[in-house]
């Protein structure tokens, strides 16, 4: 039987899904790739995209149990984001083999708005794809109660992957991944929404 592919899935209301940008350096490649992969949510009916891009956060790395009033007006706009989303795509790139330090103070900064979701992701970076960051991602997130699934986008040496127009040069592998992953994130994210419905998630 195909789980992801449910007829109650499909008949279902649209699930939110965060797309979270990690990279928020200068002249960054993560757009290329958000813009790809924000056509492919578009595609499909059970997903209602949002997007949260790290470089238009202003949120500093050090935390504090009391943040100051500037610190409490962006996380009153970051927060609801995360808050509202059914599931999430991270996009993130590999950085010295980890994923970088903005998505990290996000995760940090957030725990309830992460509990009982599932989050898939899109990955990029050298010659690794970075799977090694999203390896370590996954062990980030079961510390936020938060489910990953199996598979994913991986695009190594993603500047070649993609021509002058930002498309794929060949996009059959990674337009099956992300056709997985998101039946992935739709069976986890019904399914986590359901439960929790009838049960609060208070593990
Ligand atoms: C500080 C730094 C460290 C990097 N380390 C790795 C690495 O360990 N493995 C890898 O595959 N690519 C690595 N790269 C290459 C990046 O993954 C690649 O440049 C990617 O495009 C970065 O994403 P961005 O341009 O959206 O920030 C590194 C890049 C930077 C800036």
């Amino acid at each position: 039987m195909d789980i992801t592919n449910s007829a109650a899935a499909q008949a279902a209301a649209p699930l939110t899904l965060a797309l979270v940008v990690a990279s928020d350096r200068a002249g960054r490649f993560a757009p290329v790739i958000a813009d790809w992969f924000r056509t492919r949510v578009a595609e499909r009916p059970d997903f209602e995209l949002t997007v949260l891009d790290l470089a238009e956060t202003t949120l500093p790395t050090s935390l504090s149990y009391d943040p100051d009033p500037g610190v409490r007006a962006e996380l009153a706009r970051v927060t609801p984001v995360l808050e509202a989303a059914d599931a999430y795509v991270v996009l993130t790139p590999e950085y010295n083999h980890s994923f970088p330090a903005s998505l990290k103070n996000l995760i940090d900064r957030h725990y309830t708005e992460w509990r009982a979701k599932p989050v898939g992701f899109v990955s990029y970076g050298g010659i690794s794809g970075g799977i090694r960051a999203v390896e370590q991602l996954r062990q980030v997130y079961a510390e936020m109660h938060a489910v990953t699934v199996r598979d994913g986008v991986v695009l190594p040496n993603a500047h070649g992957q993609f021509d002058e127009d930002g498309l794929l040069k060949d996009p059959t592998g990674p337009e099956a991944g992300a056709k997985l992953m998101l039946d992935q994130l739709a069976w986890w994210g019904h399914a986590l929404k359901d439960a929790k419905a009838v049960r609060p998630y208070a593990a």
